[in-house]
């Protein structure tokens, strides 16, 4: 068995007494898509801002690529290869959907690469920002002001700039947030697009969205793994139609 991508143990984060990540041990495999479901407040997005190096954990340790990054910046941990999107968008509005992509593909240009051989950075820029345009499939839209442009494509855009940055894990905090039924398919199908060629942790209520798109499921309840496993294996589980899809999941 290949060792996974991402690894957790033990990982906690208390406020106060209250413990929003509580023991968490979890692997994550390399090319799967690997949901999160849960109440709110369950302690999913707390677990991303601890991956995402945004929290520092109370207790654990976290593992990526075989390397200890617990503790690490975030910005140390972005450029690691681990990106990550944030539950409320963050798209700079009156710059067109090019530039956003390719100011996201910029941040990341390794330091070597901004004072060595402008030019050739630049193209490389400029090509990693078409790819990833064309990858969150928002070509046509390539010089539409952000703002322009519906809810549902701003969240693409938000993914766009992730895929910018070439990470090798993508973090995904509720993609389909606020999206109206269209939106949410094409988006949907977008992240189906991914599950191809990327590993990514997704956050999602949409239980459709999960099972159309995620190969492995976790559920947490009160910072804590109640289930974790293959989707098909955690769907079927006792626990989970109890707790938390109120029995009505069909197998
Ligand atoms: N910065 C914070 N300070 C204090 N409590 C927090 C903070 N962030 C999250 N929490 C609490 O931790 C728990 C888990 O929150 P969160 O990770 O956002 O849950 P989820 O994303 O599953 O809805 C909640 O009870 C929330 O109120
Ligand atoms: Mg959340």
């Amino acid at each position: 068995m290949a060792e996974p991508l991402l690894r957790t143990d033990g990982l906690r984060k208390s406020f106060g007494a209250l413990h929003a990540v509580n023991g968490v041990s979890l692997a994550f495999d390399k090319g799967i898509v690997h949901a999160v479901i849960g109440p709110n407040g369950a302690g999913k997005s707390t677990l991303l801002n601890l991956l995402s190096g945004e929290l520092t954990p109370s207790a654990g340790r976290i593992t990526f690529a075989g390397r200890d990054i617990t503790g690490l910046t975030p910005d140390r941990i972005a450029r690691l290869g681990i990106g990550r999107s944030y539950q409320k968008t963050n798209v700079f509005p009156s710059f067109t959907c090019f530039e956003n992509v390719r100011l996201a593909a910029q941040a990341r240009l390794p330091s070597s690469m901004r004072f060595v051989g402008a030019a050739d950075a630049l193209s490389e820029v400029n090509e990693q920002a078409e790819r990833a345009l064309m990858a969150c499939g928002l070509s046509g839209r390539r010089n539409a002001v952000a703002s322009s442009v519906s809810y549902g494509e701003q969240r693409q855009l938000e993914i766009g700039m992730l895929l910018a940055t070439q990470p090798s894990l993508l973090l995904l905090d509720e993609p389909l947030a606020g999206t109206g039924h269209e939106e949410s398919r094409r988006v949907i199908e977008l992240l189906q697009r991914l599950a191809g060629g990327h590993t990514i942790i997704l956050i999602e209520h949409d239980m459709d969205a999960v099972f159309a798109v995620a190969g492995q499921l976790t559920v947490m309840v009160n910072g804590e793994v109640l289930e974790t496993g293959t989707v098909e294996a955690v769907r079927r589980s006792r626990a989970v139609q109890d707790a938390y899809l109120g029995g009505g999941a069909t197998p």
